[in-house]
């Protein structure tokens, strides 16, 4: 639940939720309301009446417009629209005098769009990164502080195999990449302290992840949809760092076969000269356990997943159906030397729902949280990603 004072804001004036319609919208509704944000507070922007009417249907006591005249100032915005749309709707707000923000993640794409943000004061912007949200990033930060160690390298493989559906988004690049990117560099900073990056070296592909006819759509909603669009990164850097430098290899895509969240860190005992890790951690995150077991018959048979998966689902009654939902991030760290399990640890909650509440903490209350990615972190990001892209 929101503190009452945040709660007592929006009561009194309302809360926007632009792209409301979309897959993230409908999130951050339910958020809302699990947060104990009454539906009648909530006004939901979408340029799509299709979604509008989909969402008005499901909360049908919110306000509804398909574009926000400023009739009221509302205390914050939540901008869920596609990210080619995020400069203009941070524009709308700031026209229209509403100076608090939550938006999702990528803040924007280009460098060009970070230049026009910085004539705005961003001091009340936030961006969703959810994974930093997740129990097992906290508890990895604080084992590493408790035993002082320091990371010593980082790895990640991320993705997922991503037709493109019908969500109308940019490369793997601009997307998916940033989620490990920033989790990592938010660790690094948490961990050894005050960072900077070297030495990038990165190599992007473009094999189609998007059906054809989906592309023909995006460019009817005049969104600036990327012509060409990079569908897997790899990428390699040094963060230097106040304990010294932490080498980082990435490898991002929409084109694996299925999906991958992992993170790995080595570390080492902080006061000893030695760069052997003593400490291995791998973090999972969205890891279904129930789906795992069905992966692995899938390997040794030609029928795929979401085949089983819908048979599987079709016997289950709505009780056991949470086994197909039920996602959870794991956190495993060993012993380096030994190969020794010293800590396992599992994080079931809601990343998103967290997310969302330290940002109205903040924006709204009296709230700091470090997990917060801020306009100097995104647009921090924003621009290593150009850098990366070239
Ligand atoms: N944090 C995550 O894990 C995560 C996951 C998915 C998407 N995202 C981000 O969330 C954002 C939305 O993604 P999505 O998958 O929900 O997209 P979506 O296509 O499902 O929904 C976007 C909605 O925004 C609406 N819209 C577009 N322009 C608008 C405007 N100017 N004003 C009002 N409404 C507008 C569209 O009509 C659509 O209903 C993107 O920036 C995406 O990168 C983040």
């Amino acid at each position: 639940m929101l503190s009452e004072k945040v709660l007592s804001k929006i009561c009194e004036k309302g809360i926007l939720l632009f792209g409301c319609g979309g897959k993230m919208g409908h999130y951050y509704m339910e958020k809302l309301k699990n947060l104990g944000v009454n539906e009648a507070y909530i006004i939901g922007i979408d340029i799509n009446s299709e979604n509008l009417e989909k969402i008005r249907t499901k909360y049908p006591s919110a306000y509804y417009y398909s574009d926000w005249d400023g009739h009221i100032t509302p205390a914050c915005a939540i901008i869920a629209v596609n990210s080619t749309a995020h400069l203009p709707v941070i524009k709308e707000c700031y026209a229209k005098k509403i100076e608090k923000i939550f938006i999702e993640k990528p803040l924007v794409y280009y460098q060009s769009e970070l230049d026009e943000l910085r004539k705005f004061d961003n001091s009340n912007l936030y961006v969703a990164h959810l994974i930093n949200f997740s129990g097992i990033v906290k508890n990895l930060i604080e084992y590493a502080q408790r035993k002082n160690l320091v990371m010593v390298q980082a790895f990640s493989k991320w993705g997922k195999n991503w037709p493109g559906e019908k969500r109308i988004m940019g490369g793997d690049a601009e997307e998916e990449l940033p989620h490990p990117l920033a989790l990592i560099l938010a660790l690094a900073n948490a961990i050894n302290g005050d960072i900077t990056i070297k030495d990038i070296v990165s190599h992007t592909s473009m094999i189609p992840h998007v059906q054809p006819e989906y592309l023909e759509g995006a460019k009817d909603l005049e969104l600036d949809f990327p012509d060409k669009m990079n569908d897997s990164t790899l990428l390699g850097f040094n963060i230097l760092t106040q304990s010294g430098s932490i080498p980082v290899h990435l490898s991002t895509s929409f084109n694996y076969c299925k999906q991958n969240r992992l993170v790995e860190i080595s570390f080492r005992r902080a006061d000893s000269e030695s760069l052997i890790p003593t400490e291995k951690a791998y973090l999972e995150f969205d890891v279904n356990p129930f789906k795992e077991i069905f992966e692995s018959l899938c390997y040794s048979t030609p029928i795929p997943l979401v085949k089983i998966e819908e048979e599987v689902r079709s016997f289950l009654n709505d009780g056991y159906a949470d086994l197909l939902s039920g996602n959870r991030d794991r956190l495993l760290i060993i012993d380096a030397i030994s190969n020794q399990t010293v800590l396992t640890n599992e994080y079931k909650g809601d990343k998103i729902q967290a997310n969302l509440q330290a940002a109205l903490e903040v924006l709204l209350g009296n709230g700091i949280d470090f997990r917060l990615t801020d306009f100097n972190q995104a647009k921090y990001l924003t621009s290593l990603i150009q850098k990366i892209i070239g």
